[in-house]
């Protein structure tokens, strides 16, 4: 009887299938995709779409990821989202190759990186931004029979975005790195591509919302310092070319301060985390600086405030959950638990510990805090619900997402207007008829509450942002 007891309690505790989370929030960048689908595209519902972008501009276009619920692509945060994936790939390789999604992983990052490349026309050109959200969010439409402007908006000398370019450097140059093992043509391709952008972001400093107003609304970005130092981090990584370590340890880049958060518009913690893996590694053997030093006790402090021992701890809801804001704070949460889950692996393979203004913490305590996250997430929370969209049973049904609302194209040819989607679809008080399996949505509020309705875009809209760094923090926890 004892036994039988055991068993039912271990049974209970590895009750989540974090495996089958992992293969599913990979799923997800393929109901995002955008262009031609490939012959071996898994989800079903969806199908080809603005097979024109760029054509006006005498470009091809195609490709690339709608970011959210919408069929706009902004270059700004599908960079960031290629960055997270990639980062993933590259720090959770094992894990994801004996999981079988290692391949699967870096086909989402390549559907980003070959846009990316057409979207690269010259050194100092790149396209930033297709269709435009005012007129995009006027219809609700599905991407297959989108009726709205596909206007296209770049950045070039006259018109600079460092933060754009920059996270787009970060974004090859991080892929590069995924892909230096299977493909090495490919990844120098990517590489040279990293290098003329972050030389064009160097050369031509500023915001990118000055040169694209539309973008402002939707992805308005509060700097380029940060990316600058993020796409220098990782052409050193992809490099080891000294340039660029000059460049992190120049007096003239900031290392930020101590974080609030990491986001499609803040890379401090990413960078800071970085350096500080590789000063735990000895990597940069005899030519640690002050600077150095400074970015490693600046992305410490950060994870000590996210597991309540440091200065100025992050804000938990009663049930458990990290949190920093009403609209969308999953996508704090991800990618907080992934540079955790990172520098815990690293702590451990380097025998150290953290020391916390309150304490030391061992990297054992950082994974738990980490699944506690994934775990809430999945479902063990006070709604029972999972925020991963067809993962379980409880997930919410309604994801304020125009694909995924309307019916299939493949089950009803007949297109679906702009104002008969709103009308037919985005107002039926049901289950959405696509199921967005993979998807993380914004998330419950400060009192763990979620309210499942489709214009409730502030909680049930999903992002690729979202799910990118979850994709490494899954695969970690599944093997
Ligand atoms: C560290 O400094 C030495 C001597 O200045 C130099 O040869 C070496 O390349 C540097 N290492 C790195 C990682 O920059
Ligand atoms: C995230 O950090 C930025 C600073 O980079 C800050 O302006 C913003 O308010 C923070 N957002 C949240 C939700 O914490
Ligand atoms: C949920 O959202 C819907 C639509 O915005 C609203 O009508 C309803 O009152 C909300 N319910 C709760 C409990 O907040």
């Amino acid at each position: 009887m004892l036994g039988f007891c055991l068993v039912i309690l271990f049974v209970n505790a590895a009750s989540i299938d974090y495996g089958a989370a992992l293969t599913k929030s990979l799923l997800y960048f393929e109901a995002q995709r955008s262009g031609k689908l490939p012959s071996n595209q898994r989800v079903q519902w969806r199908g080809d779409s603005a097979l024109n972008d760029g054509k006006d501009d005498g470009i091809d276009l195609t490709g690339g990821y709608y970011d959210a619920g919408d069929n706009v692509k902004f270059g700004f945060p599908m960079a960031f989202t290629i960055t997270m994936l990639a980062w993933s790939a590259t720090e959770f390789e094992s894990q994801l190759n004996s999981k079988n999604e290692l391949k699967n992983a870096l086909n989402a990052i390549k559907w980003g990186t070959d846009y990316f490349i057409k979207a690269h026309k010259e050194s100092h050109v790149l396209y930033g931004e297709i269709g435009e959200g005012i007129s995009d969010h006027k219809c609700w439409e599905r991407p297959e029979d989108m009726t709205t402007p596909r206007s296209v908006y770049k950045i070039d000398e006259q018109h600079p975005g460092a933060d754009m370019a920059g996270e787009t450097a970060a974004a090859l140059a991080a892929a590069a790195v995924a892909f230096k093992e299977s493909d090495s043509g490919y990844s120098n391709q990517l590489l040279t591509h990293a290098k003329e952008l972050f030389d064009f972001a160097k050369k031509f400093p500023g915001v990118y919302t000055s040169s694209i107003p539309v973008a402002g609304k939707f992805y308005g970005s509060s700097g380029y310092e940060d990316e600058l130092l993020w796409a220098a981090v990782w052409l050193y990584k992809a490099t080891q070319d000294k340039t660029y370590l000059d460049y992190i340890n120049e007096k003239s880049s900031s290392c930020g301060g101590t974080r609030l958060n990491f986001s499609w518009d803040d890379k401090y913690i990413g960078a800071q985390v970085l350096i500080a893996k590789d000063l735990l590694e000895n990597k940069f053997a005899g030519n640690e600086s002050t600077l150095l030093n400074e970015y490693k006790k600046n992305a410490e402090e950060f994870i000590c405030n996210c597991i309540q021992k440091g200065h100025n701890n992050i804000q938990k809801t009663n049930g458990g959950l990290l949190w920093w804001d009403y609209w969308n704070n999953l996508q704090f949460v991800t990618t907080a638990t992934f540079v955790i889950t990172t520098y815990a692996d690293t702590l451990s393979a380097t025998k150290n510990s953290l020391q916390c203004s309150s304490g030391n913490v061992e990297p054992s305590q950082l994974i738990n805090l980490v699944k506690s996250q994934v775990d809430y997430i999945l479902g063990e929370n006070p709604q029972k619900m999972s925020y991963m969209v067809g993962f379980g049973t409880n997930y919410p049904q309604e994801v304020h997402h125009r694909g995924a609302s309307i019916v299939s194209i493949k089950k009803d040819k007949k297109p679906v207007g702009c104002q008969e989607g709103f009308d037919q679809w985005f107002k039926r008080n049901a289950p959405n008829p696509n199921v967005l399996v993979g998807a993380i949505v914004g998330g419950p509020d400060n009192s763990d509450q979620y309210n499942d309705s489709r214009d409730n875009y502030k909680q049930g809209e999903a992002a690729t942002a979202n799910s990118a760094p979850l994709v490494g923090v899954l695969a970690r926890l599944a093997s």
